[in-house]
This record gives structure tokens, C-alpha cells and sequence, in this order.
């Protein structure tokens, strides 16, 4: 009579994460985060990532069975990330996935993180009315998504072409001097600060960029373009107002990237966004979506800041929907693949 039990393994960049659900109910959600030692770095190490997957994956695992009260072999699917991400930290998850569906006899399933991230929303605001427009956006990924079916249709409209916009935040954020990841910090010092007081630019939303790129996105001259005016300040022997520049920054990502991800649902006369990944975390991009999606009609569904950063729990939402949506499990040698399609 229940609905299956689901167990999620994350291990694509640098949190390690294990989660169980039943159905949308979210049951356990353990993680171990290496983001500590790669923060003198500025950067996701991925040599140091693999290492700390391969230390925390079993307790993790044993956290997560704890938190559920349950056993493995009360287990009746596991799903893990096989792709896109970090090659060798991928290899860890879709090994352990492995060798514990072998050991207890359990189908595989290997998802999609992005698919992930979109999937989470589930675990707080119940089944994804489809079709719907998903923007992610974190440290690896800024992507526009369109999802008819979530276990087998989901289709990439556009995606960055530089840097992804967390990256962007955690750039901006080291050159104002600010620690890593910058996301949270800028968006702290944002609030004391006027989000008009510099014209920063848009990237990819001139007439001319909009032809080839309607639904990608740019933020490398974005980035520039705050070092630049960072620079000219200092050279002139004047303060840098780090909550000026913060909010005008931020104001310039959110604003691109909600008018891009609400042109794509007028367009396609789309009435849900779901937004997810870690910059879905962000203060001033979650209250410019409803503000402006309001005005068309559109609904906004953004889980949790905790859901939207990397964890187990998505990777077993996801599985959970595969699972109801009768999908055939992978083969026992699905591969690790870093540049995984949708
Ligand atoms: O999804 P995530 O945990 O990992 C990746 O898959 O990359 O996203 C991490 C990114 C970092 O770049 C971090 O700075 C950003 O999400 N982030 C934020 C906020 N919280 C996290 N960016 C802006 N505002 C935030 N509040
Ligand atoms: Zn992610």
C-alpha cells in the first residue's frame, strides 16, 4: 500500500549528499560538504572533492538510513547522479550507487542533476504541473529548461555561455573582498545597499544578442565590468561602497536572468517557473520572480534555500518520479558521464 522507498545519492561537485523519500514525503536528507577546504582556493578543487566523497560517503549513507529509520533492505530504488559534473567526484557516487544496489539487490537509477534540481520542488510543493519553465542557476549551471514530462521530456532552451551566474556572485564577491562562496555574502551587503546606483549591463538581452541568443545567458562581462569599476575607484584613491556595487551586481543578474526565464513562459504560453540550484537561494531573485511573474499570471514555485543547494534529496525526488512514472531502471555499468545531456 505504500508508495516506494527511495534512496538518493548527489556526489557531482562538492557536497556529498544522501536522501530518502517516500513518494513526495521527504524522510532524510544527510550531507557532508568539503566546501571548507576548497575555500582558501576560491574554487571547487576537484582532486579534493573526489578525496572527500570517497571519506564521507558511507557515513553518509549510514546518516541517512539512521534519520529514516530504515535499513538498505528495506530500500526499493536507488537513484544517483551519473552526470553532468565533476568526473572523478561523480565516479564516487555512481560507485557506492553500484556496489549497494548489487550488495542488496536493489535497482539503479542513474538521473540527471539538473533534472534533479527541478525535481526537489516536488519534496515542498507537490507534483510539477507540466508543462513548466525550470531556471537553474548555481556554481556549475545557468540553464533554461522546458519540461514536459519530467522522467522523459525535458528540453535545454538556452544556457550560459561563459561563466554560470554563481560563479559570477563568488567572482564579484573575492574581488570585493568577501569569502567564498561569495553567493550568500553579496546577498547580505545587497540589502544595505542601492541596487541603482550603478548601471551594470545585461548580458546577452541587447536586440542584436537576442536573435541567436534569446534564452542563453552571459556574465563574464558582467564581472568585468564590477572589476573595471572596482579598479577605477581604488586608482582614484576612493572607498569602494561593497554594498553599492553588491546590489547594483546582483540587480543585474536577477533581472536578466527572470526576464529571460519569463520570456520563455509568455512565449510558450507557459504558466509555472520553477526555480532551482543554489543562486535560487538568493534574497532579491526570489522576490523579483513574484513580483514580475505576478503580473503575467505566472506561478512561482521555489523550494527551500536548503532543497535548492546540492543534496541527496533531489537526486532521490527524481528517482522517486522515475519510479511512478514506470521508467526502466539504468543497467548495473551505466557510466559517470561529466557532460551528461538532458
Ligand atoms: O547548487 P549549488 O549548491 O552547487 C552547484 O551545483 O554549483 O550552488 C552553489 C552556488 C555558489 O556559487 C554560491 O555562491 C551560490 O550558489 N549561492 C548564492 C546564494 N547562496 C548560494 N548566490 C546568490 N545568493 C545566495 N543567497
Ligand atoms: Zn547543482
Amino acid at each position: 500500500a505504500d508508495e516506494p522507498l527511495i534512496l538518493g545519492i548527489e556526489t557531482s561537485c562538492d557536497e556529498t549528499g544522501v536522501g530518502i523519500v517516500r513518494g513526495h514525503t521527504l524522510l532524510a536528507d544527510a550531507i557532508a560538504s568539503s566546501v571548507d577546504e576548497h575555500a582558501r582556493f576560491g574554487g571547487v578543487v576537484p582532486e579534493v572533492a573526489s578525496r572527500a566523497h570517497l571519506e564521507a560517503i558511507v557515513p553518509t549513507m549510514d546518516r541517512a538510513l539512521a534519520e529514516a529509520g530504515v535499513t538498505i533492505a528495506d530500500i526499493d530504488a536507488i537513484a544517483v547522479t551519473s552526470g553532468p559534473g565533476l568526473a572523478g567526484a561523480l565516479l564516487v557516487g555512481v560507485a557506492a550507487a553500484k556496489g549497494y544496489a548489487l550488495a542488496a539487490e536493489k535497482p539503479v537509477y542513474g538521473v540527471n542533476h539538473l533534472a534533479a534540481h527541478v525535481a526537489v520542488d516536488t519534496l515542498e510543493h507537490g507534483p510539477l504541473p507540466e508543462p513548466a519553465i525550470a531556471l537553474l542557476v548555481s556554481g556549475g549551471h545557468s540553464s533554461l529548461l522546458r519540461i514536459d514530462d519530467l522522467a522523459r521530456g525535458v528540453t535545454p532552451l538556452g544556457a550560459t555561455i561563459d561563466d554560470a551566474a554563481g560563479e559570477a556572485f563568488d567572482k564579484v564577491a573575492r574581488l570585493l573582498g568577501l569569502p567564498f562562496p561569495g553567493g550568500p555574502w553579496i546577498d547580505r551587503e545587497a540589502r544595505a545597499g542601492d541596487a541603482g546606483a550603478i548601471g551594470f549591463p545585461r548580458g546577452l538581452t541587447a536586440p542584436k544578442d537576442l536573435a541567436a541568443h534569446r534564452y542563453d545567458f552571459s556574465f563574464s562581462g558582467l564581472k568585468t565590468a564590477v572589476a573595471r569599476w572596482v579598479e577605477a575607484r581604488q586608482r582614484a584613491g576612493e572607498p569602494v561602497p561593497v554594498a553599492d556595487v553588491a546590489a547594483s551586481f546582483q540587480e543585474a543578474v536577477c533581472d536578466v536572468l527572470v526576464g529571460k526565464a519569463l520570456d520563455a513562459c509568455r512565449t510558450s504560453g507557459i504558466e509555472t517557473l520553477v526555480i532551482g540550484g543554489g543562486v535560487a537561494a538568493n534574497s532579491r531573485l526570489r522576490a523579483m520572480a513574484e513580483h514580475r511573474a505576478a503580473k503575467h499570471g505566472i506561478r512561482v514555485r521555489v523550494p527551500r534555500p536548503k532543497l535548492c543547494t546540492d543534496n541527496g534529496a533531489m537526486v532521490a525526488a527524481l528517482g522517486s518520479h522515475l519510479v511512478a512514472a514506470g521508467v526502466t531502471p539504468s543497467r548495473l555499468d551505466l557510466p559517470a558521464d561529466s557532460a551528461m545531456p538532458l
